[in-house]
């Protein structure tokens, strides 16, 4: 399977796919890494690990449209199976997303569908939660709304900043998204009529996470 990533800043889920994908027996190859920002010093990790990689700056664009096109040439001439969303921070039409249906996934950091949109971490803190964790889920039109692959959890603990918990939550994400992506990519996971059908390798994925981070497929 030929994976894209999307990228707008430092890429760190993006650098754990690029290297787990570089085990002979993941069933997935990077083929490419895109950004939005010509200055994400994600595009330098991705350039230097050997991938191709290529920056669209949507300040170039007069329209969301106009960039999603440029966006979908890019992913079509490298011939892309797969895209992967790793804090690409841009919001895609409602036409490109549903083209893309069932082939564009996200991690997303909270236990969705607790926690949409952006600073979710504090989010998390301001209701009170004490578990939080992260998501990754097929893209739909509807914001962080897409049916979910795997999820993965940890505790908010008393004195939690936006800042800690995120780092407590990029941890188990470092995880979650090469486990996910390496079960989509291995025909385990699927979408079927808009909802996620696990094969038996799928519900066996929880070993392959730390306690605290098992997803439950
Ligand atoms: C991650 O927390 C991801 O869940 C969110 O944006 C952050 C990106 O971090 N969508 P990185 O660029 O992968 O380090």
């Amino acid at each position: 399977m030929k994976i894209a990533i999307l990228i707008s800043g430092r890429g760190s889920n993006m650098e754990r796919l690029i290297e787990a994908a570089s085990a002979p027996d993941y069933p997935a190859e990077i083929v490419k890494v895109i950004s939005n920002r010509p200055d994400a010093s994600g595009l330098r990790t991705a350039a230097n690990a050997g991938i191709a990689t290529q920056a669209i700056d949507h300040k170039s664009y007069a329209s969301r449209a106009a960039f999603d096109a440029a966006l979908e040439a890019a992913l079509n001439e490298a011939d892309v199976d797969l895209v992967c969303h790793a804090g690409f921070m841009r919001i895609l039409t409602d036409e490109f997303a549903a083209r893309w249906e069932g082939r564009m996934v996200n991690i997303h950091p909270s236990l969705l569908p607790s926690f949409k949109g952006i600073r979710v971490q504090q989010q998390a803190i301001d209701a009170g939660a004490t578990i939080s964790g992260c998501t990754v889920h097929y893209i739909i039109p509807a914001l962080d709304s897409g049916p979910i692959i795997a999820q993965a959890a940890v505790p908010v603990l008393t004195d939690d900043t936006a800042e800690t918990l995120s780092a407590r939550i990029l941890e188990a994400e470092h995880v979650l998204y090469p486990t996910a992506v390496k079960l989509i990519a291995s025909g385990s996971v699927k979408l079927v009529d808009g909802k996620v059908v696990r094969s038996l390798d799928a519900k066996r994925a929880d070993t392959a996470c730390p306690p605290l981070f098992s997803p439950q497929p």
